[in-house]
């Protein structure tokens, strides 16, 4: 019985009779007795040359594109194909032949709302399955830091009564004879538990209400959002820069020939220290390009992308005005209208991290629940934190699909997502 190989492992098995299980990416026939196959398996790509002599070889001459397969034969590298090694297949078979519909699915002009339609077909593509696996590489590189670091994981819950980040974007589900809501961000809960396990972390579903199309917002995305103990704002800010370094060198260590694939040539671990500007700095920024912000207003995607990529690197933007930021912001100690607040801002996506330092004083967390009219029994889990051994704490949220997009220059978000949900977009 022959070995069952990876294609992701092809290179240690040259000269040696394998087993490959995969599907027929490509097909075509060479002269009259020789088929040249691309075959994938999930973890890459290889050529397959099946000579018309061969058992099974009339099965797979009558399959069409996608016809999932068993291959067995020779691996022998090979310079002049563009996976950089061939299989000469000894015998094939074909497990399900596929159908010829398979052509008219995806069209090189396809819209990009039948490509959305057809995303279980489109991610079997090179790119998109790409983007997968670097999608798992990166969510792997997130748990080495934070083992790095001695962070605990932990699994919050998704239905929740507490609006983290206001009510505008809260999904709403029935609940028996209640209303719960998805939670939109994990964060009062790892603050609840930090004094159980430490500095913690969680990578977890957030939900938002988003009505707005942009390429940067999902309805549901994936977070990363560890919270830590004992800190001051900069201990935080130098926290999620060693964070970001992490993942970049990382990426570029490991992750080469997914770069390449996305012709991505300018990824560059960031130097420490990255940029730092304040909310007022940023104002002043537009000013002088002749572009007016109403002090105190929300800076628009669009201008924080052009502030982003007139630096060309990362920049953080802190201590915003404490009426634009939610009602658990810290302030800052010498002036009470900033909060110690945080976006982190890359190039060609603008902001992938949000955060700051929570406020950890019991009445003053009770007086800004009341401000925003919360029920305060519906928060006790959370302000007891508070009462019971508060300590310095903040954290922050990294969305994984914006991360994604930044990393392997996506022109949108929904390149950077398994079945993206936007409004109007629930299948497939
Ligand atoms: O800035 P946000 O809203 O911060 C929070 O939710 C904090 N409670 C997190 C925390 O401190 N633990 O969101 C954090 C990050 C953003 O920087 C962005 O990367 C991502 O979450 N994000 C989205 N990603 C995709 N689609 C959306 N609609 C997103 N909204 C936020």
């Amino acid at each position: 019985m022959e070995k069952i190989v990876r294609i992701s492992n092809i290179q240690d098995h040259i000269g040696e009779t394998v087993q490959i299980h995969g599907w027929i990416h490509l097909k075509r026939e060479h002269g009259k007795h020789m088929l040249f196959l691309v075959v994938r398996d999930g973890t890459g790509f290889i050529q397959v040359v099946l000579r018309d002599d061969v058992k099974g070889y009339d099965e797979v001459f009558k399959s069409y594109r996608e016809a999932s397969l068993i291959i067995t034969g020779t691996v022998s590298k090979d310079e002049r194909s563009p996976y950089g090694y061939e299989i000469r297949a000894e015998s094939a078979k074909v497990v399900s032949p596929s159908q010829p519909t398979i052509e008219e699915e995806i069209q090189p002009d396809s819209s990009v709302d039948i490509l959305l339609d057809k995303r279980h077909l489109v991610i079997r593509g090179e790119k998109a399955s790409a983007m997968l696996r670097y999608t798992d590489k990166l969510l792997r590189y997130i748990r080495e830091f934070c083992v790095e670091r001695g962070l605990t994981e932990v699994i919050p819950p998704i239905l929740t009564k507490a609006a983290c980040e206001g009510g505008a974007t809260l999904f709403p589900v029935k609940y028996f004879d209640d209303t719960a809501y998805l939670t939109q961000s994990s964060q009062l809960y790892m603050e609840a538990v930090l004094p159980a396990v430490g500095d913690v972390y969680c990578i977890q579903k957030s939900f938002r209400m988003e009505r707005h199309r942009t390429r940067r917002h999902l309805l549901e995305y994936y977070h990363f959002e560890p919270e830590l103990g004992f800190i001051d704002f900069e201990d935080l800010i130098r926290f999620a820069e060693d964070n970001i370094i992490y993942i970049v060198k990382r990426t570029l260590e490991d992750d080469y020939k997914i770069l390449e694939l996305f012709e991505v040539h300018d990824l560059e671990v960031p130097r420490s220290s990255f940029k730092r500007m304040t909310y007022a700095e940023a104002i002043e920024f537009f000013n002088s390009k002749g572009i007016d912000i109403d002090p105190g207003m929300d800076i628009e995607e669009s201008k924080e992308r052009m502030l982003v990529d007139h630096f060309g690197e990362p920049v953080f933007l802190i201590e915003f005005p404490a009426k634009q930021k939610a009602f658990y912001f810290k302030r800052k100690e010498s002036d009470d209208r900033l909060a110690l607040a945080m976006d982190l801002l890359v190039p060609t996506v603008g902001e992938i991290i949000g955060g700051g330092m929570r406020e950890d004083d019991y009445d003053t967390i009770i007086k800004r629940l009341n401000e925003i009219g919360a029920n305060l029994e519906d928060y006790r889990w959370y302000t007891d934190f508070r009462k019971y051994g508060t300590v310095p704490h903040g954290g922050y949220g990294l969305g994984i699909e914006r991360t994604v997009e930044w990393i392997l220059r996506l022109e949108h978000i929904r390149d950077a997502t398994l079945f993206p949900r936007f409004i109007n977009r629930l299948l497939p």
